[in-house]
């Protein structure tokens, strides 16, 4: 795996060139982007989502979610719309079963995969493999007992290696076991619809990321690549593709490149 830098250190370029709109296959691109806006700029973004968009802005009922919602939309909406050269506000999405958003266009190969967390957005695109993405911001809250939950959710295999930690290091590598489980369960599309005890994944935060088994095809994890994604200081990210051969590419995105 190549592409902007080592693997496991993201360095997130601005200003790309208008390569950075072409994905050939083989490539993901990852986008970072800031969802702390000021309001009155977050209300200029909603001119970009549909009405369907608007109305999910408006069931939140906090405002900082409500924020943060039409940022990342608008922002996803004007990347996306740059690879298809269309108009972000023109775009529709389609959803699959379980909710996760595809492009409804028709001559269009790009599947994408977002995470939001905090005020940070990651957003996957590759050309036509299965990518999901997760981030999550490293004080949301304090879960207590990191132990429990992992005994209830995740493999014996995961459940043992955690519990083998000791305690000081338990909180960062749980959330790194869950951000390489989520960024799967995303890429096939289930979410956490999918029995998150059915997978393996590796568990040491300072050590690469890795799908190491499912328990419905012994070869089914050979052909993913799972990689720690480093989103910044106070985040912790892993991202999953259906694809063993897989160049990454880390691009800042900047509030002033909206359309
Ligand atoms: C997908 C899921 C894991 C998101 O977890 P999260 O950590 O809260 O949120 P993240 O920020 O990482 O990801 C959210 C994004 O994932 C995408 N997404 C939604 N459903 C998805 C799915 N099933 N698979 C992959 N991606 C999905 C969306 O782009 C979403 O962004 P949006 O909220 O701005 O629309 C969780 O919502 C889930 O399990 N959903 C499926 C469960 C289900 O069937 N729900 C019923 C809705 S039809």
């Amino acid at each position: 795996m190549n592409g902007d830098g080592p693997r496991d250190k993201a360095l997130w370029l601005t200003a790309p060139s208008d390569a950075a709109w072409r994905l050939a296959p083989g490539q993901v691109h990852l986008w970072r982007a800031s969802l702390d806006l000021p309001p009155e700029q977050t209300r200029a973004l909603t001119r970009f989502l549909s009405p369907d968009e608007r109305e999910r802005a408006n069931r939140f009922v906090v405002r900082s979610a409500r924020d943060r919602y039409t940022t990342a939309r608008a922002v996803l909406r004007n990347i996306l719309a740059r690879y298809v050269s269309e108009a972000p506000a023109e775009l529709r999405f389609g959803y699959a079963e379980h909710g996760k958003p595809h492009l409804a266009h028709p001559h269009t190969s790009i599947r994408f995969n977002v995470s939001h967390s905090h005020d940070l957005a990651v957003y996957a695109l590759t050309s036509d493999q299965s990518v999901g993405v997760d981030v999550e911001y490293l004080y949301r809250r304090k879960i207590v007992d990191r132990l429990r939950i992992a005994y209830r959710f995740f493999s014996d295999r995961e459940y043992n290696t955690l519990a083998a930690m000791p305690p000081y290091r338990r909180d960062r590598a749980f959330l790194a076991c869950w951000t390489r489980k989520e960024a799967f369960v995303k890429a096939i599309g289930q979410g956490l619809t999918c029995p998150l005890d059915q997978f393996d994944v590796t568990v040491d935060p300072n050590g690469p990321a890795e799908l190491l088994a499912t328990r419905w095809d012994v070869y089914y994890a050979q052909r993913w690549t799972m990689t720690n994604i480093d989103p910044g200081p106070d985040y912790i990210g892993a991202l999953a593709v259906e694809n063993r051969d897989v160049r990454l590419f880390f691009r800042q995105w900047d509030h002033g490149q909206f359309e």
